[in-house]
């Protein structure tokens, strides 16, 4: 329940006074960029596949904590177009990880009713990993607690690229006319279609970019860093980041008075 989860408050540790957070003003869609894993296994002398497998366990209790404290949408960056860059080991072995991870978390996420989605090119995977994506989604797809977009192999141009195409089709077949394109029409033929806007996007690690994570989505998230690597990143740590988005005064243009 959300009400086991208690942030210290440092300033006033001895007075024991704890925050919680505000059940009536969560977020309704998180977005993570889990990044630093790499540094996170470099500080301590590992090879950086070792970050990798310790952010597959910080994920799995960031999942849990936001089906616990009633999240609705979870979006993790578990993947990007440009991540083809890095050498053929280290993708082959997030392939793998993805792999392993969708098979050991499937029965437990089912049975927290937990709606696993994902979100990206999945087409270039390779045939297994698309076969397990399939199984996730169609073992989840009745379950109405959080939903989890896993967003691997996504870009957020490529995104918008597609969208486009597939509306331009429409407006060449004469299903649609181009003139009555707008926002709510656009926004249907993404990805996360019918999915509200991010509200938060956390970032671990210290970089203060988007990389190519939800540009449409993200138009009027609340952006929260942190300079502790994805490996480090704790229940806690997610917890502050929600009271601290409720602290923040959300105008998306106009004018709170
Ligand atoms: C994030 O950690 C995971 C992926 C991008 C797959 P990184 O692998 O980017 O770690 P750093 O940023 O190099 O430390
Ligand atoms: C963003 O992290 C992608 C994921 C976390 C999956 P990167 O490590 O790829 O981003 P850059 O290269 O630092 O911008
Ligand atoms: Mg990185």
């Amino acid at each position: 329940m959300w009400k086991d989860f208690f942030y210290k408050n440092e300033k006033n540790e001895n007075e024991k006074a704890f925050n919680t957070i505000n059940a009536a003003k969560l977020p309704t869609h998180i977005a993570i960029i889990m990044d630093g894993n790499g540094r996170w296994a470099s500080k301590k002398g590992l090879p950086r596949k070792m970050g990798h497998k310790k952010g597959v366990s910080t994920l799995k209790s960031i999942v849990h904590t936001a089906s616990d404290i009633n999240i609705k949408y979870l979006t993790v960056y578990a993947f990007s177009t440009e991540n083809w860059k890095r050498p053929l080991t280290e993708v082959n072995f997030l392939m793998k990880l993805f792999s392993y991870y969708l098979d050991a978390e499937i029965d437990e996420m089912y049975r927290k009713n937990v709606h696993i989605d994902f979100i990206g090119g999945i087409k270039d995977l390779s045939l297994g990993l698309q076969e397990q994506i399939e199984k996730a989604r169609k073992k989840t797809a009745d379950n109405d607690g959080l939903h989890l977009n896993i967003a691997v192999n996504y870009g957020g141009r490529d995104e918008i690229v597609m969208a486009v195409k597939k509306l331009a089709q429409m407006a060449s077949d004469k299903k649609i006319n181009a003139l009555d394109i707008d926002a709510k029409m656009f926004d249907d033929y993404l990805y996360t279609a019918h999915q509200p806007a991010v509200d938060l996007l956390i970032r671990t690690s210290g970089d203060m970019r988007i990389s190519n994570f939800l540009l449409w989505q993200c138009a009027y998230a609340e952006f929260w860093f942190t300079k502790k690597n994805w490996p480090e990143f704790m229940p806690e740590d997610f917890i502050q980041a929600i009271m601290d988005y409720q602290k923040r005064d959300r105008k998306f243009g106009g004018l709170n008075v």
